[in-house]
């Protein structure tokens, strides 16, 4: 299956771009696997200091592959897929993370930006997490996160009723620091990187550690896997993936 994580290298800031724009940089279990251990690289190395996420072409990401999720047969504890690997660290990483979005940013595109530090939306910028459409329930700890940011009423419009959110509404809901035109976002998001990169790295690392409740994010994400893995064998699931590989509407009528 196509698709790489690229990983660039400037000095001492790594920008990690999903890269498979002919699918819109939906993840697949590899490309998961290649962003885990390109954080982990990055966690233990002190040459860097901050990491950014991109994605490649037209959209930020499309969201976990679908086609991926049909092939979960329940055969393996997939709790311990590259996905939810992926995920835990993402409530662990102590480095700065700075995110540039174009486009759209769909389930896991936009709930990874509610573990990155700095958030930069193109203006076209859309943000989705179409969980329960697709059967299934909220990852990455936004069942938490999301309305802590949000509100409750806002966070369940997105996360239950997949409401699309634009880029100068994540702005003003708190989802973002910045809204800038397409073709300033490489400078907005290069900026920010390189003013991190200057500050001291203990004291940036310490600050972002007194910010986060690790603890209790670890313990929704996995609270939040165990429903999820449930889910992904679903009826309700099934019908839906099977429905968006058949670019039809599914029927959830029967259930
Ligand atoms: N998994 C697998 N393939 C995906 C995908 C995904 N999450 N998202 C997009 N693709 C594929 C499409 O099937 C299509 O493939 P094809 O060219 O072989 O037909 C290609 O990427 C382009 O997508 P397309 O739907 O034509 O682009 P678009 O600009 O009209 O719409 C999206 C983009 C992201 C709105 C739409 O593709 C979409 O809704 N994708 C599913 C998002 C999703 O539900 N993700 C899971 C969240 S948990």
């Amino acid at each position: 299956m196509s698709g790489t994580i690229d990983i660039l290298q400037e000095g001492n800031v790594v920008t990690l771009v999903m890269n498979r724009p002919d699918k819109k940089n939906a993840l697949t279990d590899a490309m998961y696997g290649q962003m885990r251990e390109a954080l982990e690289r990055a966690q233990d190395d002190a040459g860097v200091r901050v990491v950014i996420i991109r994605g490649a072409g037209d959209m930020f990401c499309a969201g976990n592959d679908i086609g991926d999720f049909l092939s979960v047969t329940g055969a393996g504890d997939i709790r311990e897929a590259n996905v939810f690997r992926l995920i835990r660290l993402l409530g662990t990483f102590p480095k700065p993370l700075i995110a540039g979005v174009q486009g759209r940013a769909v389930g896991i595109g936009t709930t990874m930006l509610l573990h990155c530090d700095y958030v930069v939306l193109a203006e076209n910028a859309m943000l989705t997490t179409p969980f329960v459409s697709l059967g299934l329930v909220p990852e990455a700890a936004s069942s938490l996160l999301l309305p802590n940011r949000t509100g409750h009423q806002r966070a369940f419009a997105m996360l239950a009723m997949g409401e699309a959110v634009s880029a100068p509404d994540a702005l003003a809901a708190g989802l973002a620091n910045a809204v800038v035109p397409i073709a300033g976002l490489d400078d907005a998001v290069a900026k920010a990187a390189s003013l991190l990169a200057q500050l001291p790295p203990g004291s940036v690392q310490a600050t972002k550690a007194l910010m986060r409740d690790a603890e209790t994010v670890g313990a929704k994400m996995d609270e939040e896997i165990a429903i999820f893995v449930k889910r992904l064998q679903s009826a309700e699931a099934r019908e839906a993936f099977t429905a968006f590989m058949e670019k039809r509407q599914p029927d959830f009528s029967k259930f």
